[in-house]
């Protein structure tokens, strides 16, 4: 949430920080905004609400230059969309600029205490920091980077990443970081601050990751890092960063989200690539695999997309591994954490490796000396770093707010894991489950589905376009899809949309069946079809449009999306395309912007 960029030593300072800003759109996006200063001659403040293509288009206007600058995009979480609540923030004397991501906790008292006679101009929690900079620097004759220091003494309950500038020093930045993401980019001739190494790939592929308390001096020519107990840092080691940067472009698609549903087929050809070998067996490392066979439970810990992939993670190490598993909201087990078993082991379930409440959920399980797999798209992420294992979901970077690519891929490595710890305990449905070529079939099914997208379209148009709410119901793992698929339709339809299991429904919620009602029954199980063909029949009673997605073998003739046939454990990853195709058209017909749904951002770094 928010994303932050800035740049010293580059001529095109202004160039670098507005695209860098447009790749991080994906983290909010209800305002934008820069600062940049030309070497000390001239510097600029420059805020929009809405995209990055206003604030774009405004400095195109103006024709600014910079050689260094900070920029921010806006979630708002204090104070509403408007220009003064618009990052950078200043100081009343215009002497210093700040961007902020993350959360000020004790904001009000800070103001209260020490800054009674300053006037604000926004209603922000970052206003204050900056603030209490200019304010330290007068009355206690501090320079920037003591009086920024000082100011960071006090912050209580915070999660940021700052950049702060001073007229006074016009190419350095000052950075500080405590639990919200933060980079440094190492480039030719000038150094780079970004939340999303995505961002500045076109002036670098080299990044230091940065540790929480980390106070870092950036110029064009030098970094210098201060961990949280004032010491300089000298073995930091730079990252390579192995992404094209043309794999973050649209290409000729209109969307990103349709860009990603189509790249699945391609994902699960190269996670099979990535994790099997010849002969079909998973390969992953002995040290994982012994800590988790040490273990008696599996706790799956995500939020939003990630966790309905845990729930069919569940089924997995239930059925192939016979390990016991259990699956958690992060936000919910941070907090109120269940009886833990005698020896459970941790699975992180994470596109961006940076969510917030998963990351609470990390820090307080590392403490308790507890063992944790990260599961995620970013490597190097602050969840991947922080926890003992790591696997990599190797779907390229996903940047559509609504996640597609990330939860075929974690249903996959979930299910490569799955394999790999039932064949080490021995476990029959695990040796005779062909995963190599299960998932060669998942890729050509998949194909076909996203082939046949326009018959999704004429679906969407008929029965969801004028809908005010829609329910997906299934029973088992098709329950499961269920959750993801209304959860990807009211994100970016803005349809209210539940996901209900199908025996469940009938028990209160078929109240809000009305005419014309769409309902959309998963049918991929052949032990439960015939009961969710019979609640469907329920709905339709009561006026309800049933739509149905049904695998060949269980198909009736009259079903709507008919998916091809793949082992039952995996029909997950087939089911859900024409629930995100689904959810695609009908916010594209009803004419949003399918990338950027109001009110969310992609990575959501604060609790
Ligand atoms: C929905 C979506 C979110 C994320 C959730 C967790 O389409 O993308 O629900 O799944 O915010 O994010 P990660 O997986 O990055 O931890």
């Amino acid at each position: 949430m928010c994303g932050i960029v800035g740049v010293t030593g580059n001529k095109n300072a202004v160039d670098i920080l507005v695209n860098g800003l447009q790749k991080l759109e994906y983290r909010g996006y209800d305002s934008a905004g820069l600062y940049v200063n030309d070497e000390g001659k001239k510097d600029y403040l420059v805020k929009r609400t809405g995209a990055i293509s206003n604030l774009r288009d405004a400095v195109n206007d103006m024709k600014i230059n910079g050689s260094a600058g900070i920029a921010h995009t806006r979630w708002a979480t204090h104070g509403g969309v408007t220009v003064e609540n618009a990052h950078p923030h200043f100081s009343q004397d215009k002497r210093f600029y700040l961007v902020h991501n993350g959360v000020i906790e004790n904001y009000r008292d800070l103001k209260e205490k020490y800054l009674s006679d300053v006037e604000f101009t926004s209603q922000t929690d970052t206003e204050v920091v900056v603030q209490l900079v200019d304010h330290f620097a007068v009355t206690e004759n501090l320079n920037a980077k003591e009086a920024f220091k000082k100011t960071l003494s006090l912050l209580k309950g915070a999660s940021y990443a700052f950049q702060l500038m001073d007229r006074e020093e016009p190419n350095t930045i000052y950075v500080a970081k405590n639990k919200s993401p933060l980079l440094i980019g190492l480039g030719e001739d000038c150094n780079v601050v970004c939340s999303d190494s995505l961002a500045m790939l076109n002036v670098t592929h080299d990044f230091l990751e940065l540790d929480d308390g980390d106070f870092v001096t950036v110029k064009p020519d030098s970094v210098t890092i201060e961990n949280k107990d004032g010491e300089v840092v000298t073995d930091r080691q730079p990252f390579h960063v192995d992404i094209d940067a043309s794999d973050t472009d649209k290409g000729t698609y209109p969307y990103y989200m349709l860009k990603e549903i189509d790249e699945q087929p391609n994902v699960m050809r190269k996670l099979s690539a990535e994790y099997l070998n010849e002969n079909g067996d998973p390969v992953i490392e002995d040290d994982l695999l012994d800590s988790i066979k040490e273990s008696d439970r599996l706790y799956i810990i995500a939020a939003g997309t990630s966790y309905h992939a845990g729930l069919v993670g569940k089924e997995l190490f239930e059925k192939l591994a016979q390990v016991p598993t259990e699956v958690h909201v992060s936000s919910e087990f941070a907090y109120n954490m269940p009886l833990l078993s005698k020896k459970p082991f941790f699975i992180f379930l994470s596109q961006s490796g940076e969510t917030a409440d998963s990351r609470e959920v990390l820090v307080n399980l590392n403490q308790l000396g507890y063992k944790s797999l990260t599961i995620t798209n970013v490597a190097n992420s602050t969840l991947s770093r922080e926890s003992n294992y790591t696997l990599l979901l190797h779907a390229g970077p996903e940047i559509s707010v609504a996640s597609t690519k990330a939860y075929t891929a974690q249903i996959t490595v979930e299910a490569i894991l799955a394999k790999a710890l039932g064949e080490s305990s021995e476990v029959k449905a695990a040796k005779d489950f062909n995963l190599k070529q299960q998932l060669g079939f998942v890729a050509t099914g998949m194909q076909s589905i996203v082939d046949e997208k326009e018959m999704i379209n004429e679906i969407s148009k008929k029965y969801f376009v004028n809908a005010n709410r829609a329910f997906y119901i299934g029973r088992g793992i098709d329950y499961f899809v269920s959750l993801e698929s209304s959860l990807k339709l009211k994100e970016i339809s803005y349809i209210l949309a539940e996901g209900f299991a199908s025996g469940e429904l009938k028990h209160g919620t078929i109240a809000l069946i009305e005419e014309n009602t769409p309902v959309v029954g998963i049918i991929t199980q052949s032990n439960t079809a015939g009961l969710t063909r019979s609640n469907l029949e329920e709905t339709m009673a009561r006026g309800a449009k049933a739509i149905t997605i049904a695998t060949e073998s269980l198909a009736k003739d009259n079903d709507d999306i008919v998916i091809p046939d793949v082992d039952q454990l995996l029909t997950p990853l087939l089911s859900v395309i024409p629930a995100q195709l689904l959810a695609y058209y009908t916010s594209l017909n009803k004419g949003l912007d399918v990338d950027h749904p109001r009110n969310l951002a992609k990575s959501v770094t604060v609790q």
